[in-house]
């Protein structure tokens, strides 16, 4: 039986470790090397990434790939990508080459307000609870001032707060939904910031408000900024002629024709829904990854986003018009530049420097065209040779890697499956074979 473990946080890396592998591990060498392995050489530059969580023992490598040839709004970009599903970096690529020889992508944010609220109990009278928030409404504002500051002198900060009655969803639930502009933050420490002062000086004025009985004074359960940012929206597109999409395959009306209703069948059916939508946030999460966004926040409000209407559903939408194709997506994005791991991870800088220090709409924009890309890449896939050809043959690296095979060996093993099917167990045979 293994015991409970009591002050482990107050342990060093090396206590830690010893502890895991004592307890779990029986103390295997093999294991500390592995950890030890990942150890940054650099002591300044591993105590940083120590520091960035809690009971750091070593660190978790994933590749930084790159996608070249990408023209958003007539400018030329080569996207960071961190990811470790194989393909995804290729498919980028290759939808990014394929619409530079078609104008590009064209991208805008359409808005930027992020949002927050205070959650609160309250069983009184409606009218009552309005008339002490119009009353304490300025005292509001001015208790963030301080936290303000630097914000409203860029130009952004707390835009508005307005009382909501949810009691029709939940019994009692009302809300102070707070409204702001973070710029090129992402803003998630600025606004929790806001809410809770807020919220302290909202309950502290209703304690001396006479018009509240004892019984019917508001109560703040919590405050929080929300991840659902409908208001934070960027959309990216591509279109051309439908004579310009002719492929090996396909001509250009047939492919068109096949890809809008292989969106539409993403639009009709949430269970195909799922996978298109993961298939754009491979683009999404690698590019966030890179640029030190928090991913979580972004897949949660996307798939929010993508259920608005009722019914979870596609983010991206195809047409054929007048033998014009057109492509978009449109999506929340709470992206920062500023702040957060951006100034601290130095691969995030390098991914910066990359995009050429983009701003947190440039940002948006670039973020969504990568989500776009990957999207057409997948769906042209999809409705043409399938996805498991491209696939297998970037996963035929990774099981040769996995088998520790030479150069040589590769070599020979990727002329042989150029036209053998790739399986794990084909490739196995195909390097025992070799080996025997
Ligand atoms: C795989 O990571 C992503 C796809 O399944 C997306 C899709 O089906 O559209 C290929």
């Amino acid at each position: 039986m293994i015991a409970p473990v009591t002050g482990f946080s107050k342990k060093t890396k090396k206590e830690k470790i010893d502890w895991l592998l004592s307890t779990y591990l029986q103390n295997d060498t093999e294991a500390l090397a592995t950890l030890k392995k990942y150890w940054n050489s650099d002591t300044a530059l591993q105590q940083l990434h120590d520091d960035f969580i809690e009971n750091t023992i070593s660190n978790y490598y994933l590749p930084l790939g790159v996608a070249p040839n990408f023209k958003i709004n007539d400018r030329l970009y080569t996207l960071p990508m961190v990811i470790e599903e194989s393909s995804v970096v290729a498919a980028a690529s290759n939808a990014a080459k394929f619409w530079l020889e078609r104008g590009g992508f064209k991208a805008k944010v359409i808005g930027t307000e992020k949002n927050g609220q205070i959650h609160l109990n309250f069983f009184g009278k409606e009218t009552l609870l309005k008339h002490f928030f119009e009353a304490v409404k300025p005292k509001l504002i001015a208790s963030i001032e301080a936290i303000q500051t630097n914000m409203k002198r860029r130009g952004g900060g707390l835009l508005d707060i307005v009382l909501k009655n949810s009691s029709e969803k939940l019994s009692g639930y009302y809300q102070l939904h707070c409204t702001f502009e973070t710029l090129d933050a992402m803003g998630a420490n600025f606004i929790n910031s806001c809410l809770e002062e807020i919220a302290r000086t909202f309950e502290t004025e209703a304690t001396t408000f006479k018009s509240f009985s004892e019984t019917e004074k508001p109560e703040v359960v919590l405050s929080i900024l929300s991840n659902y940012v409908p208001e934070c929206l960027v959309r990216a597109e591509v279109s051309c002629q439908v004579s310009q999409l002719d492929t090996k395959d396909f001509d250009g009306k047939t492919f068109a024709a096949k890809f809008v209703r292989a969106v539409n069948i993403a639009k009709a059916e949430p269970r195909r829904a799922v996978t298109h939508n993961k298939g754009i946030m491979n683009g999404i999460d690698a590019v966030i990854l890179a640029t030190g966004n928090d991913f979580r926040a972004v897949e949660a409000g996307v798939h929010a986003y993508a259920a608005k209407d009722g019914t979870y559903t596609s983010l991206t939408h195809a047409s054929v018009k007048d033998d014009v194709f057109t492509f978009s997506i449109e999506i929340p994005l709470a992206l920062g530049t500023v702040g957060g791991l951006t100034s601290l991870h130095p691969m995030v800088k390098f991914a910066f420097n990359l995009l050429q220090s983009p701003n947190a709409k440039q940002l948006m924009e670039i973020t969504a065209v990568a989500g776009l890309a990957q999207n057409f890449a997948a769906i042209r896939s999809l409705v043409t040779t399938g996805i498991q050809k491209g696939h297998m043959k970037m996963h035929l690296m990774n099981i040769l890697n996995q088998l520790q095979t030479t150069s040589e060996e590769k070599q020979k093993a990727v002329q042989y499956f150029k036209d053998h099917p790739i399986s794990h167990s084909s490739v196995l045979t195909f390097v025992e074979s070799m080996r025997n």
